[in-house]
């Protein structure tokens, strides 16, 4: 009895020693790697060793990155991309939803492909599929972006429509076609279905006509954007060094998301075809910002590049600023997260879930500043160190302008020494002037009050800069709703409020 006791004591002494001593973060051999292999990222913030990023030991070479608006996950695509460019040459392809990127690819001597007025893709090339494979993605496509999966006989009627303007155009549905031969466009294949309509001999011509209805909202004259015969060539998107595909000239999210899918069927096709090569680092990376429908949808080939990519060394970046946009499978399936400032609870919730850190790294997490960011990696054995650690800051190439606003004077002594309160919040200069300018504050506004900051060390007090937008004519329910942003207790907004009107 005493023996087995002394045992049980024992085992749970020993089980509790490894967590005592287990160091906050992974060791300097994980973090800190070949510099001709990898990619420099920033310091760790606790025993401050210089991170770089390679995939070598992980399952794989996708990354996902989450962060509330300004958090830096567009600045840490861009410092990746670069770095990734003159390490292993890797080419890039962003799908730019908003065009946010458009002038930083230009800026660095990258192709911008913008879709405007005149310009087309035809999502019927084939790019050296077969006929056959390209009709199975249209469909998926449609699928994704409109109701036609709930309509079997529309959905049939559809396919078929597709296949017959390959076939009349001289294809042969299960070949290869030659290089150069002329695809047909999606305006054929309703000319078809019209045709159809008026025989006049099909048994359910309200099928008929809702198939022809819903291809022809991709068809209209001056939407016509992926119906007609190509102007621009993606063919060589995978290898032309860094291109940005710009989808904010396209009408709306439909259109966005059905280009976006055909780009990421290309490239998918793309990589399977140029197969496996013994080179080192990555091939190329697809970049998916905030591009939710196409991140999110199970039939996607987000996911597909997501499971095959690590042998094809094709990395995809998904960034969003709601990670419950995020395919689980893709989501729980990336070799690297990184995670930037959040403030939700619910998104936190879902994060601590799924990637299970410490309720400490949570608390961080949620007061990051800029270019702060929390790591984690999934490596390909199993390891005996904390899978998260976390970074001073993303370290890019552009210099980091820190504003700080001080709250600690208008905080009551407990307050302070209780702790729970942050004293001080920090903002980037380019996000402080977009909220100026949210506030529509004058541009001369704007700069005096950066030159008042900057006077003071890009530091002012909170009653000073709460009196400041006042002085601008900034109205009391912006002010209010801004504090509330940075989830401020009311009790200590509505002293705030009245302190700062007081004289
Ligand atoms: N690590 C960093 N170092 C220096 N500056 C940074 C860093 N991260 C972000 N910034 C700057 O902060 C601002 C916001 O960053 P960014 O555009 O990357 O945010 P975001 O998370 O992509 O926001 P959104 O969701 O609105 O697109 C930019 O001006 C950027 O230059
Ligand atoms: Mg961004």
């Amino acid at each position: 009895m005493t023996l087995l006791r002394l045992q049980h004591i024992m085992t749970s002494e020993i089980s509790k020693r490894p967590f005592l001593s287990r160091p906050p973060e992974p060791p300097a051999e994980v973090l800190v790697n070949d510099p001709l292999q990898s990619l420099f990222i920033g310091i760790t913030k606790i025993f401050h060793v210089p991170f770089s990023w390679t995939f070598a030991n992980l399952t794989n070479p996708h990354i996902s990155v989450v962060g509330i608006t300004g958090a830096g996950k567009s600045y840490f695509v861009k410092t990746l991309l670069l770095r990734a460019s003159y390490i292993w040459n890797t080419n890039a392809v962003i799908i730019d939803w908003a065009g946010e990127y458009k002038a930083w690819v230009k800026q660095t001597g990258g192709v911008v492909i913008s879709f405007s007025k005149g310009d087309y893709l035809n999502i019927m090339d084939l790019s050296g599929m077969k006929p056959l494979d390209r009709v199975k993605q249209i469909m998926n496509s449609f699928e994704i972006l409109t109701d036609i999966a709930t309509y079997p006989e529309q959905r049939r009627l559809t396919e078929e429509a597709i296949e017959q303007s390959y076939v009349n155009a001289g294809f042969i549905l299960s070949e290869k076609a030659p290089e150069g031969k002329e695809a047909p466009t999606l305006k054929s294949v309703i000319s078809l279905l019209e045709e159809k309509l008026q025989e006049g001999t099909y048994e359910y011509p309200a099928e008929l006509e809702n198939t022809i209805y819903r291809l022809r909202q991709f068809a209209r004259e001056g939407e016509d954007y992926f119906a007609r015969k190509s102007t621009l060539d993606i063919g060589r998107l995978a290898e032309s060094g860094l291109v940005d595909m710009d989808l904010s000239g396209l009408p709306d999210e439909r259109f966005r998301a059905l280009g976006a899918l055909f780009i990421l069927q290309t490239l998918k096709e793309k990589m399977r075809s140029e197969g496996f090569s013994e080179i080192k680092g990555l091939k190329a990376i697809v970049v998916l910002d905030e591009a939710w429908k196409v991140a999110s949808d199970e039939k996607s080939d987000a996911i597909t590049i997501v499971r095959e990519g690590r042998k094809y060394q094709f990395a995809l970046i998904v960034a969003s600023q709601n990670p419950t946009d995020i395919n689980e499978a893709i989501f729980s399936n990336v070799g690297t997260s990184f995670i930037l400032r959040i403030k939700f609870e619910k998104f936190l919730n879902y994060l601590q879930g799924s990637l299970n850190f410490s309720d400490f790294i949570r608390t961080e997490i949620s007061k990051f500043g800029v270019g702060q960011a929390a790591v984690q990696m999934a490596f390909q054995t199993a390891i005996r160190f904390p899978e998260t650690f976390m970074l001073e800051r993303i370290h890019g190439e552009e210099p980091l302008y820190v504003y700080t606003v001080d709250f600690s004077d208008i905080l009551t002594q407990s307050e302070l020494s209780a702790g729970l309160i942050q004293k001080d919040y920090q903002f980037e200069k380019e996000e402080l002037k977009n909220k100026f300018i949210d506030f529509d504050i004058s541009s001369e506004g704007i700069e005096e009050l950066f030159s008042k900051m900057d006077g003071q060390g890009r530091y002012i007090k909170v009653i000073d800069f709460v009196r400041e937008l006042k002085a601008r004519e900034v109205q009391t329910s912006v002010i209010v709703s801004f504090l509330k942003s940075l989830s401020l207790d009311d009790s200590i907004i509505t002293r705030l409020v009245q302190r700062a009107g007081a004289d």
